[in-house]
């Protein structure tokens, strides 16, 4: 394995689970927001997670940003298991993975200049530099992400929201992560101004090979700048594949009907079978037994309800959890 393919990311069969009241005089329920997930994020790539709302994208990304701990299952980050690093250790895990949030409104704090916003991270974890070393080190970020270096002293009300974004993002990189949790990183800013940040963020992958957890419920985001994509329904993955196997060639009936439900330039020719998803999201609290997606799915059959399909190779790096996908593709 080259140091490109080393995982900095490791997940081991993740969970994250939340006692909830479930209501008047009734026993506390849990709910399963993330139950078993897996996955590898090596140097310079790009991990796209899709689902639906509710499905545990953002609760995965707490995983992956060590805010909360997991309730079960192993976290690697750059070969190190977070549960079991002191603190020190974890410590430097903390700067390896940085977040960029969906909105770049609530992720700046209004009564700081950028100045002061990009500069903090430095003094929190280089206590050795001067002001004047981190104002430099604050205006070469700026023009990086493309923006005005003479702009640091500025308050975030003055900036657009796609250049909050990219004030956001060089916050994020101003201890040079390893990896980038993106929640939705362009959603909340203006079509025309998505595919701008969409290509900074791939510009600066190209130079700092930064690997990028993406998640997302926009596909055709996803279909631009993710290598691999995890399917996620009611906290679990139900596909795993490249990218370009996965929109040319989906075999969960879930992901086919998401990509059903996205528009996209260029669908392929054989999607007009596909429709999008119909039918109500079960509750978290109550998913359906076996297949997550049966209530939903055109293909059920009574063996879905039995069991929960296991995530199986169904082809080069393609995993799917349907019993039927043989059937159905
Ligand atoms: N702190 C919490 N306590 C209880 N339940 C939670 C908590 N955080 C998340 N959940 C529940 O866990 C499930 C997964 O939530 P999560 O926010 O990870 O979904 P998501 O895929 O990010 O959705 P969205 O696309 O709407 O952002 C949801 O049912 C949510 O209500
Ligand atoms: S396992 Fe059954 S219900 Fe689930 S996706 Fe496959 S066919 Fe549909
Ligand atoms: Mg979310």
């Amino acid at each position: 394995m080259n140091a490109a393919s080393f995982p900095l990311v490791e997940a081991h069969g993740l969970a994250r689970h939340y006692s909830v009241d479930a209501g008047l005089l009734r026993p506390k329920a849990v709910l399963r927001a993330l139950d078993g997930v897996s996955f590898a994020l090596a140097a310079g790539r790009t991990l796209a997670v899709v689902g639906e709302s509710g499905s545990g994208k953002s609760t995965l990304a707490r995983q992956v940003t060590m805010i909360e701990p997991p309730t079960a299952g192993r976290l690697e980050i750059d070969g190190a298991d977070v549960a079991q690093a002191d603190r020190s250790r974890r410590r430097r895990l903390r700067r390896t993975v940085q977040m960029v949030f969906q909105n770049p409104y609530a992720s700046l704090n209004p009564r700081k200049t950028i100045l002061r916003a990009l500069e903090e991270p430095l003094v929190i974890h280089e206590p050795e530099f001067g002001a004047a070393a981190r104002a430099e080190r604050v205006r070469a970020m700026l023009a990086r992400v493309g923006l005005e270096a003479a702009h640091a002293g500025r308050y975030p009300h003055m900036f657009s929201g796609g250049q909050r974004q990219r004030i956001a993002i060089a916050r994020a990189l101003m201890l040079a992560p390893r990896v980038v949790v993106a929640d939705e990183p362009v959603s909340a800013l203006d079509v025309s101004v998505q595919a701008q940040v969409l290509n900074l963020l791939m510009d600066l992958q190209d130079e700092t090979q930064v690997a990028y957890l993406l998640i997302s419920h926009n596909l055709a985001v996803v279909e631009l700048i993710a290598d691999e994509v995890l399917v996620m329904l009611l906290g679990r993955v139900v596909e795993r594949a490249p990218k370009a196997r996965l929109f040319a060639a989906p075999a969960h009936p879930y992901t086919r009907a998401l990509l059903a439900s996205t528009p996209r330039l260029d669908a392929p020719a054989d999607a007009g079978d596909r429709a999008p998803i119909r039918g109500e999201l079960p509750s978290p609290l109550v998913p359906p037994s076996g297949c997550a997606f049966r209530t939903r799915c055109p293909h059920a059959t009574g063996a879905c309800a039995e069991v929960v399909p296991p995530l199986e190779a169904i082809g080069p790096a393609h995993e799917a959890a349907c019993i039927r996908w043989r059937e159905v593709g």
